[in-house]
């Protein structure tokens, strides 16, 4: 079993890092292996078809998703919405019903706000939602001050202990003989009769 990490920050190896890669020991220490990818400026230099069909190679091959933001000014990063913008229309992108988890990594606010957006995208694709026992996010400039937000640091250590419990309880499931539900064809009325 396999989770891949988004970091949707410019800084490959800051806060948004610092957070993912907890989750990861996590995931780790429940016997769970983890990728973190790193989104950077590719997706919104023109650079981002490229980026995303190496993300949906990844994804294909995972059975859970992370996506981790720095907040910049109190939204999610413009790199990780144009980056999701692309994957989540994707053909080839096969999300439906993988577990997914939002965190976003700020100095001091914006982090329930770009949690949200973060949320709508997974919604729509029918993938469950996995939470934390409190928002989850952290707070700080830097690693050293995300790994001083004790709390934050416990809320992304359990987003990764009930990840892999759900990637588990999905196998388990499977090899009980329960069927995914299967997709249906899509109504789309755009509100005309
Ligand atoms: C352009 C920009 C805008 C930011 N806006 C906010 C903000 O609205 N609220 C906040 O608390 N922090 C804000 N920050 C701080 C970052 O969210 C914070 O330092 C975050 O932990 C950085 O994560 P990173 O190291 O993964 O990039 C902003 C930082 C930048 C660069």
């Amino acid at each position: 079993m396999k989770v891949i990490l988004f970091n949707g920050s410019r800084r490959e190896h800051g806060c948004t890092y610092t957070a993912l890669n907890i989750i990861a020991k996590a995931l780790k220490e429940n016997g769970v292996d983890s990728e973190i990818f790193f989104i950077g400026e590719r997706a919104v230099n023109g650079d981002v078809d490229k980026l995303v069909e190496e993300a949906v190679e990844a994804v294909n091959g995972a059975d859970g998703i992370v996506v981790g933001t720095p907040v910049y000014y109190a939204s999610p990063s413009g790199e990780v919405v144009s980056f999701l913008d692309r994957l989540f229309i994707s053909p080839k992108a096969n999300l439906r019903l993988k577990p997914a988890a939002a965190i976003a990594s700020a100095r001091r606010a914006g982090t329930t706000a770009s949690i949200d957006m973060l949320l709508k995208y997974f919604t729509i694709k029918e993938m469950p939602v996995v939470s934390s026992r409190y928002w989850p996010m952290v707070h700080g400039n830097s690693p050293e001050e995300v790994l001083k937000d004790e709390e934050g640091v416990q809320i992304m250590e359990v987003l990764g202990r009930n990840m892999a419990w759900l990637l588990k309880s999905i196998e388990a499931g499977k090899a009980a003989g329960i069927a995914a539900p299967e997709p249906v064809k899509q109504i789309k009325t755009n509100f005309i009769k």
